[in-house]
């Protein structure tokens, strides 16, 4: 495994790290949840990215996760990274929800409870919530390290103008931001206009989450909807009509070059994502260990020429999710 620095911090993350959002809920197999947490820890993924929500049901993905480290890693919680986030719903009334220091106050002591930890290692503003005064959501933040619940804090998804009010903020108070968390991908580019330079600016890392497009930018959907993936299964956050004709076009002219380069789609995908150094690290999600052996193959071929950047650019003109 390759390791970067968090921004100008002294923090490496891996540069593959396994997200828990899809397939380690109380309705997905335990024995496999538990093979992928022990290989990815064992092939040097350091870094588990939790959130309260995560499951279904919501928080079970937290409680399976503990499980797992309390019967099989308990001896190296120092050698992980175990991140956690509040912001969206999570449990009914005015204090499940959005960014108020009532919620994450709440929402991280349960967090610490299911998973059985004595402290995050990040803990994460989920959201930007226009009804809470953005002061009060990073006060919580600044508090929740003071208390030793989280050693460094991060954010998710804020817009950039929120992003600099909130980074300024928390450095005022000497609980700078660690690293920012967001969507980002050949289907996805928006932190190419600001928020890359925002955190290389404040000397935060940068966290892409659905590096994938939730499975799309692999060859699984080339020959329609398997039964098994998350465009089809119940619980999934891919939608069927989003594996749209267009997209599976730009994904099949991706997948030549992918071959080309002696890569299969999802390890370009991958090594596309990584190609900035102010991306620290991808956070990807799988089914099983044989999907996260590929993604972390993806590393052996990180460098593109610029005539591949220039056709994959082309290609992918027009292309959003
Ligand atoms: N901060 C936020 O708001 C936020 C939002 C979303 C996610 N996240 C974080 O980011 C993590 C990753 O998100 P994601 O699950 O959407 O990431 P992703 O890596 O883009 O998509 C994961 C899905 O892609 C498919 N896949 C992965 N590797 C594959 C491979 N080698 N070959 C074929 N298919 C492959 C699998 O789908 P199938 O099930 O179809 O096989 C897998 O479930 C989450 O777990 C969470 O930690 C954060």
């Amino acid at each position: 495994m390759e390791y970067s620095y968090c921004g100008t911090t002294g923090l490496q993350l891996p540069k593959i790290s396994l997200g828990l959002w899809h397939n380690f809920g109380f309705v997905d197999d335990y024995e496999t949840a538990r093979e992928m947490i022990l290989f990815a820890f064992e092939n040097g993924v350091t870094h588990f990215d939790l959130a309260n929500n995560y499951g279904p049901p919501p928080g079970s993905a937290e409680s399976n996760f503990g499980k797992i480290l309390k019967e099989n890693l308990s001896s190296h919680r120092d050698q992980m990274i175990i991140s956690s986030k509040a912001g969206y719903y999570m449990w009914e009334g005015p204090y499940g929800d959005g960014g108020s220091r009532k919620y994450l106050m709440a929402s991280i002591n349960q967090s610490l409870k299911r998973t059985g930890l004595e402290y995050f290692d990040i803990f994460y503003s989920h959201r930007y919530d226009k009804n809470t005064p953005l002061e009060e959501t990073m006060q919580a933040l600044v508090d929740i390290v003071r208390q030793g619940k989280a050693l460094y804090v991060g954010l998710s998804n804020y817009p950039p103008v929120q992003a600099r009010i909130a980074l300024n903020y928390l450095n005022e108070r000497d609980v700078p931001c660690l690293i920012f968390q967001h969507k980002y991908s050949m289907f996805n580019r928006q932190p190419e206009d600001e928020i890359l330079s925002i955190t290389k600016e404040y000397g935060a890392g940068f966290i892409a989450f659905s590096p994938l497009a939730q499975g799309l930018l692999t060859d699984k959907y080339l020959h329609g909807i398997p039964n098994d993936s998350r465009a089809a299964i119940p619980n999934g956050f891919l939608r069927k009509e989003q594996v749209s004709p267009f997209l599976i076009e730009k994904v099949k002219q991706l997948n030549e070059i992918a071959g080309e380069r002696g890569q299969t789609m999802a390890e370009m995908a991958l090594a596309w994502a990584l190609r900035d150094p102010r991306v620290t690290s991808l956070i990807v999600g799988t089914r099983n260990t044989t999907q996260l052996k590929y993604n972390i193959n993806a590393l052996q071929n990180l460098s593109f020429t610029k005539e591949e950047l220039i056709k994959i650019d082309t290609i992918l003109e027009g292309a959003t999710l």
